[in-house]
């Protein structure tokens, strides 16, 4: 079965066309991840317009990566919930106008759900029940995955979510934005045991997670050490605004089976040429070498504050990570349940990663994580929940609605 699948809940834009749940055929994700970054986080109404301008590209580079027409695709999948309001509109308004005119069922899906459900998209079989964790930038999420339309809440977030405590300490640290693979990239060469910022266990017993404590431990530690702290944008930026702006080849958006990332720029010129628009040229601004992605001149901290910088993101990052491993070990344990489904853009974390399956394995425990493309938003997790829920009954009519505040159990 050919489910298309659409995303939009934040502020990546993607279509992706799945065969049977697992078979990606195509996985098209624009972002507008970089207009945001000036503010420090995602600005809802950026994304929005973001979303309008290339939804309709986005599908039809989704169908052609596929080599598939409108008239094969049997279901239509698509976010309903959680996200941002008018960002979720756009993808349900456009799902189900695809529905209507291609008579074929909708189904609405919920992110939560398909960012559990990313990591078993390689094909491996689930054993139900298991345990299921969302690690992204709006939730931290523990449950039991009883079958594929059955869930139970373990636990969550009291306050912020993993993925956001990363984002604002890395704006504490003038790091840049989003903060979860610059301070990744800065914790490599630091000493995780160096600072012993707090670890919010809670209540005995409880799955609850709480990150405010440690994001404020580190606050005062900046204040209270005085590190030196200079903005700057990172080496990650750099190579990829290269990437966007050096080669033509990087204009084309990837045809290939798989994942393919279209920059801003690509988006904005292509959306001009399919509706001859036109903006004002900082609407989707070029990033070009040498300006916006460099770091200033003399703009790294001297020697002893970057050894500082990055005994604190180690320590920060091991300090949120000791705790969501201790806990998801635990409801496994508690719960009897010997496989564990990671997903969210936090998954991506290599030392969590590395975590994770270590304290897994001692305990007989198998744990799975999406690949690197499918941790962060994407649409082929969509398609392939989507293909799951409809297999077991579940189909929405056209009074689905965008459920903002959407939990999962
Ligand atoms: O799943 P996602 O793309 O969006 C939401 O559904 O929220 O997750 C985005 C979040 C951001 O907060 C980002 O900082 C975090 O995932 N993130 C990471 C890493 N890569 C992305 N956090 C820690 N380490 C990473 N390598
Ligand atoms: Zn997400």
């Amino acid at each position: 079965m050919l489910v298309l699948g659409i995303e939009t809940s934040c502020d990546e834009t993607s279509a992706s066309v799945v065969r049977d749940g697992v078979d990606i055929l195509s996985n098209e994700i624009a972002s507008s991840l970089d207009l945001h970054k000036k503010y420090g986080g995602i600005v809802p109404e950026i994304a929005c317009r973001y979303h309008l301008e290339c939804i309709n590209y986005v599908i039809k580079e989704g169908l052609d990566a596929a080599k598939t027409k409108f008239n094969e695709i049997e279901l239509i999948a698509v976010t309903y919930g959680p996200g941002l309001t008018g960002a979720l509109l756009i993808g349900i308004s456009i799902a189900k106008a695809l529905s209507y005119s291609l008579s074929i069922p909708l189904i609405g899906v919920n992110h939560l759900y398909a960012h559990i459900y990313s990591a078993i998209m390689n094909g491996i079989e689930i054993k139900f029940p298991c345990v299921g964790l969302v690690i992204s930038g709006g939730h931290t999420v523990l449950v039991s995955v009883l079958g594929y339309n059955n869930v139970k809440l373990l636990g969550q977030t009291r306050d912020d979510a993993c993925g956001e405590a990363f984002d604002k300490t890395a704006k504490v640290l003038k790091l840049g934005f989003p903060g979860g693979p610059i301070i990744e990239k800065e914790a490599e060469k630091g000493n995780p045991h160096a600072i012993d910022f707090p670890r919010a266990y809670l209540e005995k017993g409880s799955f609850d997670f709480s990150f405010s404590g440690v994001k404020t431990a580190l606050l005062y530690y900046v204040r209270d050490t005085n590190l030196q702290l200079t903005p700057r944008h990172t080496s990650l930026d750099f190579a990829r605004d290269r990437r966007d702006s050096s080669s033509r080849d990087s204009e084309r958006p990837a045809k290939s089976k798989g994942f393919s990332r279209i920059s801003p720029a690509q988006s904005f010129r292509l959306c001009k040429e399919m509706r001859g628009a036109t903006y004002p040229s900082t609407y989707f601004p070029r990033l070009r070498s040498g300006q916006a992605g460099l770091p200033a001149e003399g703009s790294r901290a001297n020697a002893r504050g970057n050894l500082q910088l990055n005994d604190v993101c180690a320590s920060f990052q091991k300090a949120i990570f000791d705790v969501i491993v201790d806990k998801a070990i635990s409801a496994c344990i508690q719960e009897k349940l010997k496989q564990l489904l990671v997903g969210g853009g936090v998954s991506t974390n290599k030392v969590l990663q590395a975590m994770l399956k270590d304290r897994a394995k001692a305990e007989g425990i198998e744990v799975l994580f999406p690949k690197d493309a499918l941790c962060t938003d994407n649409a082929a997790m969509v398609a392939g929940a989507g293909y799951r829920l409809y297999k077991e009954g579940v189909c929405s009519d056209y009074s689905l609605d965008a459920e903002p505040n959407l939990g999962l159990g």
